[in-house]
């Protein structure tokens, strides 16, 4: 997929940059030929050595280089590629480059490069939040600079928890394919629906039951789907995650809002049921906040909320040409998902496990089984976004058997 496809990579000198050798091993055995900037800080991390010996080519990093500047150059070097990535993007990184610095070769290379730019910031959450960081970040996506992660997890730093980790290798990689490989248009002319996040039920005006859910991998999909030329509605619960670009977002709270939006926008040719709706709210949610001390704990009574993927799925008139349905769970996850499809009536169950031990309810990455009437196909662990350029692809060929 990548090809003959040039990347120059600037790696900045943060813990981070020890998974840039992974990056670059990557990008090789798919084709790509990577050149390699280090700052003078990333030297203290990787050594040009280890760099210089994966990627094959010879390392940069110095502006002042008179052999460099009379083989290559600079302004040639910046320009020679298809794809600048710079990764780990460090505070500083980020700051020189929202602010046209250019006082050494990698930030010199970014103000004089004339290709697209991708960063994958990675730093301490306390930096990654400070106003400036924001402020610089906010500049660079202004100036078209594209950003993958980061992702919040455990820091380097003893007891430090947070968003700041640098986006997995293979994430980093799914971002550099999706910016270089021409999306094929594969869903183009088609309506699709997808739901994501959890919902919220109401217990009074300022409590509610909830879950874990992200949104992550329903955002991935609706977002993967708009790449792919769809006309796509996302209704969200109160997720995690921004709204994707180019898709009409609906903002929903509890099961039955989202059951009333989904209903509104039919029909479609394909509805992914991603969200994790609750399965019950509380029968008779108090309009008024429930005083501590007015009689003790109070006791909810729940009542099971209506079943979005089964109405739809066997909806007489108004039943999508393919309804996917999702399956999270903890125990005996492809058995629960085959006996799911077929209880709900729909075509497909994406099954995942989502014990806390696997860490892919809110996390990156997920590993999901694909459940049909064909069988089971286990697809490898892969990050949201590349499951759901699958499902698309998958998504995109049974419409296209079914005939538009
Ligand atoms: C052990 C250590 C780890 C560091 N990790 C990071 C990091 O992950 N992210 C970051 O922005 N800065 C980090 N820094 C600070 C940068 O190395 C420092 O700001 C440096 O000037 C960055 O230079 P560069 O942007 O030219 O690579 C770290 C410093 C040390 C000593």
């Amino acid at each position: 997929m990548l090809a003959k496809k040039r990347i120059l990579l600037v790696i900045g000198g943060g813990i981070a940059a020890y998974k840039c050798l992974e990056l670059i091993r990557r990008l090789k055995e798919r084709g790509a030929k990577v050149r390699a900037i280090l700052t003078t800080a990333a030297q203290e991390f990787v050594t040009p050595l280890s760099v210089g010996a994966i990627t094959g080519e010879r390392v940069f990093t110095d502006l002042f280089d008179l052999t460099a500047e009379h083989d290559i150059g600079h302004i040639r070097l910046s320009r020679e590629a298809d794809l600048v990535v710079v990764a780990p993007a460090t505070a500083d990184l980020i700051a020189k480059m929202a602010n046209g610095f250019a006082d050494d070769l990698a930030s010199t290379a970014l103000i004089a490069t004339d290709k697209p730019v991708l960063i994958a910031p990675a730093m301490n959450p306390r930096m990654w939040s400070h106003p400036a960081t924001r402020r610089n970040v906010a500049r660079l996506k202004e100036d078209g600079v594209l950003t993958v992660g980061p992702n919040s997890g455990a820091m380097a730093e003893r007891d430090e928890f947070g968003a700041g980790r640098m986006a997995e290798p293979m994430e980093i990689l799914g971002a550099i394919e999706e910016m270089l490989s021409p999306q094929q248009q594969i869903l183009k002319g088609r309506r699709v629906l997808v739901t994501s996040g959890p919902t919220h039920e109401p217990i009074d005006p300022v409590r509610f039951i909830a879950n874990r859910s992200s949104g992550k991998q329903g955002h991935a999909i609706a977002a993967a789907a708009r790449a792919a030329g769809a006309e796509v509605v996302l209704v969200s619960g109160p997720a995690e995650v921004a709204d994707p670009q180019g898709v009409r977002t609906l903002h929903v709270e509890s099961a039955r809002d989202m059951m009333a939006a989904v209903e509104e926008n039919l029909p479609v040719d394909c509805a992914i049921f991603a969200a994790a709706v609750a399965d019950w709210r509380v029968a008779d949610a108090s309009d008024q906040k429930i005083k501590k001390d007015a009689g003790g704990a109070p006791t909810l009574h729940l009542v099971e909320n209506p079943d979005i993927l089964a109405s739809i799925a066997r909806h007489h008139t108004l039943r999508p040409r393919l309804v996917v349905g999702f399956a999270a769970e903890t125990e005996q996850v492809v058995a629960h998902a085959k006996a799911k499809r077929e209880r709900k009536g729909c075509d497909w169950i994406v099954a995942n496990d989502v014990s806390p031990a696997t860490g892919i309810m809110g996390g990156d990455l997920n590993t999901v089984h694909l459940v049909s009437a064909a069988g089971v196909e286990d697809w490898p662990s892969a990050s949201k976004a590349e499951v759901a350029r699958r499902l698309v692809a998958r998504i995109a060929a049974a419409l296209g058997e079914a005939g538009r």
